[in-house]
Order: C-alpha cells, then structure tokens, then sequence
C-alpha cells in the first residue's frame, strides 16, 4: 500500500516523535491533538515535552513543509491513534474482595470517533495506545464501522504497541523492532508498508489481539519484577543486609536477572497496564495484582526510611522496635526535608504515576516541610511540598535529603560542594545513587534503601 498522507491523533510522548518521523521521511503529516496549548506551542516551532533529539526532529519536519498541526482530523491514507489511556479515578473494579483500577478508554473512543467522518475506502486505521486485550476489534473496529465501510474488507485496521524507552524514544522509535497485529493479514500487511518508511528494526506481523497482549505482557512482567526486587529491600532491611549486595552477586548467577529496587513504580505504561490484564480476567491475575500492590505500597516504605534516619539521629536505639515505632508517629514533625526529584525515572521530565509525587505527599501528611528539586519541571504542581526555585534553595534550610530519582546531575554531585550548601547532614537515598565513603567523608550520615546494619529481629 502507498502512503502519501498520514493523520495521527495526540502529540504526545508518541504521537510527536511518531508524526515528526514521518514527516522527516517525506510523508505529509497531520497532527492532531484536542489540547489547544499542545497546536499553539507546536504553531510557534517551540515543543511541549522534553525529550532528546526531539526538538531537531520537529523544526526539521517543520521546515520540510510536510508537517502541520490542527485540532481536527482532515482525510488521509492512514490514520494512527495515539492517546492516553490511563486508569479511571472514579470508579475501581472489585473481584473476590480485591479492589483494581479500571482503563479510562475515553479518549481512544472519542479519538475514533473523531476519524469517522473522514473514513475512506482504503484507508489504514492503527491504534498505537496501549489498550485491554480485543481493544482493536471490540471498541474500536465498531466505532469505525458506523461509516458504513467494513473493517479488514473496505479499510484495514491493525494494532502496534509504541515500545519505545523514555529518554531514547528518538532512536528506537527507528530502530526496535515493531509488532504489528492486523485484524487480517492484509491489514498486517497494510501496516507494514507504513512503519516501513522509517523503521529499521523487524517488523513482525500478526494478529491485533497478540501485538495488544504483547505490550501487556512486556509491562507486567517489569511491574512483577520490580515488585520482587522491592520485597527483596524489606527483606534486607529486616535481615540486616544490603540489598544492592546481595542483588548483585545474585546476577552474577547466569540465569538471574533481578531489577532495582526503589520508591516505587511509576510513567504512564509499567504503572498503568498490568491493571488492563486484571481488570480483563481478574479471576486470573492473583500475581500481577499483588505485585502492584507491592510497588504502589513502596512509597510507604520510604517515608518510614526516613523515619528510621531522624530516629537513629535522635537516639533512639534502633534495637528498640516499639519506642522506635513510638517515636516514629511524631518524628518527622516540622522537618525540613529537600526532596531530590519528582519525574518517574532519571533524566526525563515526565511526572505522571511518579512514585517520588506520592512519597512528597506521604511525608508532609506527616507534618514534614518538604521542599523539592526537579530539574527537569522545576514549575511542576506537587501535592504536599513545595516547588524550590533551585537546588540551592532546596538545600538551604534542610535537615535531611532525601534522593528519590537517579538523575544524572544527582548522580554526579560532589559531596564538599553540597556540605556547603546545607546544614543537613542526613541524606536518604532510595536508588543506590550515592556512594557512602565519600558522602561520609564529606560529614553526611547515609542511609539507603534496602539497608539497615541491625537486623529487626
Ligand atoms: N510515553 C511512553 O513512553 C509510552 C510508551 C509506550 C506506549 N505508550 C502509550 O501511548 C499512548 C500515548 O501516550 P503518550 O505518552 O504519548 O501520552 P501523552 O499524554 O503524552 O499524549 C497524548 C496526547 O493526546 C492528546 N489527546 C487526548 N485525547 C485526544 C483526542 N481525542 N484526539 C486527539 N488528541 C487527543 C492529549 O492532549 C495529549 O497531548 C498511551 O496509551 C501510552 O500508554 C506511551
């Protein structure tokens, strides 16, 4: 099939690289998004997300003149849906006692909606969000056959999960390989012959259902092994031993691979998409519930990590586990605390489902004064704590730091540099970021997640 104008639906994280990609490789391109900031921003030649190499992509699809902006769908050849689909906040699904989130598949639907006007034979539709199992024949394949025209007969329909990795979506965008499941093999076909005028690594065909529960499986299984590596740190930490040790002698074994603990699990995908597996079968999915309980509790544990560090610094023996857990429930009372870090992961700016946000909103409903630092959305809106206006400020007044995102410039302070700066003393690291014989040269007291010298026996 020839293409010679495409129409994507959201520019988003996706949707931009998608449509800007395409436009570089000399199709014409529509993007649409309903957000009038998102055209306008776009209109001027500015972008409104942060990430590498994105910025060159779109001034060049820009001035090739192959690429425009909109807030409705025109007709074109091939038509790409790329939009959020979270969970919903006003309704939770209930099977056996145990509560799960439920897929807000909203704006997929009006996305769809949108299209159908301009539905033409011959088309190409390919939903790329990440959506339930039979999302592609049972929502969308109805929605677009209100046309009149008949899906896999009149125009072909596929789903391609967008795998792409925060931070490098410039590149693998080009070069991962791309699953793309038709809802017949010629749809499969027809969705080849787009992603092929970009795409350097293989592309696989198959069927709509299989390429959905691929990019399910993908996510869940990270979501399920991270909650392992999280449980794996309360071990460590009742057992007195240092779970970064220990996780990494245990990958020494040639068949073991366990992920980093941390403060949680968060970004719109690993977070977010093990819940369409149970909310689709919940009678089936006893495991990957449990383990985003297990990453959504995280943040829990952190906090009480905090607590544990002003009560090792107040005097309380830490052998002592009932005046500890006394003491606990005022500790953090009018603390100052510098929080290091807000956004999902290191070095991006996406803050959605962050962990490191709701560790910031446990703390000051503990009474904790927590002002914090994100480089990369130095205005961003936190429930709980406030925006510093600067690492300096962050720092100033704190009397402990707390290190919840392993960004780069985190990674790489100089402890002298940072003594300076603060009368802290106390530094909580929850990712493995900072090496301890060099903050404690500098003065500090380090305290890690997934460590504790003494045992709770
Ligand atoms: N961000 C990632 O790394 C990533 C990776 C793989 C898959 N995905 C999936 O891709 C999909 C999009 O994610 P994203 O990160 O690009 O989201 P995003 O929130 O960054 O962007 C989505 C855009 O869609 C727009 N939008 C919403 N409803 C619309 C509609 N009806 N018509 C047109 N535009 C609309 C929004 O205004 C927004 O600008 C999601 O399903 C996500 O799970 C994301």
């Amino acid at each position: 099939m020839n293409f010679h104008k495409i129409c994507i639906m959201g520019l988003g994280y996706i949707g931009l690289p998608t449509a800007s990609t395409f436009a570089t490789h000399g199709l014409k391109v529509l993007g649409v998004d309903i957000n009038p900031t998102v055209i306008n921003t776009l209109g001027t030649g500015e972008i409104h997300i942060h990430e590498p190499g994105l910025r060159e992509v779109v001034a060049r699809a820009i001035r090739s003149g192959n690429f425009s902006v909109s807030t409705q769908p025109e007709e074109a050849d091939a038509f790409i849906i790329a939009v959020p689909t979270p969970f919903r906040e006003d309704a939770q699904g209930k099977y056996n006692g145990r509560k799960y989130k439920l897929a807000d598949m909203r704006a997929v639907i009006s996305a769809t909606e949108a299209i159908l006007p301009h539905l033409r034979k011959g088309n190409l539709v390919v939903l790329e969000s990440t959506s339930p199992p039979r999302t592609t024949v049972e929502l969308v394949k109805p929605i677009l056959e209100k046309s009149g025209l008949k899906a896999g007969v009149d125009f072909h329909l596929c789903y391609s999960p967008e795998r792409v990795l925060p931070g490098q979506i410039m590149r693998e965008l080009i070069e991962n390989d791309r699953v793309i499941g038709g809802i017949t093999p010629k749809s499969a076909k027809a969705g080849r012959d787009l992603y092929e005028i970009f795409v350097k690594g293989e592309i696989i065909e198959t069927d709509a259902t299989t390429a959905e529960m691929v990019k399910l499986m993908e996510n869940t299984t990270r979501d399920v092994n991270i909650a392992i590596a999280n449980e794996f740190s309360r071990l460590a930490e009742k057992f007195g031993v240092d779970v970064w040790e220990a996780i990494s002698l245990a990958n020494r074994h040639p068949r073991i691979n366990i992920l980093s603990p941390g403060p949680g699990v968060g970004g719109h995908c690993i977070s977010v998409d093990p819940w369409f597996l149970v909310e689709a079968a919940p009678d089936l999915t006893s495991l990957i519930h449990h383990a985003r309980q297990v990453n959504d509790a995280q943040p829990h544990f952190v906090v009480e990590k905090v607590k544990q560090a002003f009560i090792a610094l107040s005097g309380v023996a830490p052998e002592a586990p009932r005046s500890r857990s006394a003491a606990a429930e005022s500790i953090l009372k009018n603390k100052k605390i510098a929080a290091l870090g807000l956004a999902y992961k290191p070095d991006v700016d996406d803050l959605r489902e962050s962990p490191a946000t709701e560790v910031v909103h446990l703390l000051q409903k503990e009474g904790a004064q927590v002002s914090v630092w994100e480089p990369f959305k130095p205005d961003a809106d936190v429930k709980g704590g406030d925006m510093a206006s600067s690492l300096d400020a962050a720092l100033k007044n704190a009397d402990a730091i707390l290190l919840l995102v392993k960004h780069t410039e985190f990674i790489n302070f100089k402890p002298d540099e940072i003594a300076s700066k603060t009368k802290a003393r106390i530094l909580i690291d929850c990712v493995n970021g900072w090496d301890k014989q060099q903050w404690e040269k500098a003065g500090f007291q380090l305290f890690r997640l997934g460590v504790n010298k003494s045992p709770i026996l």
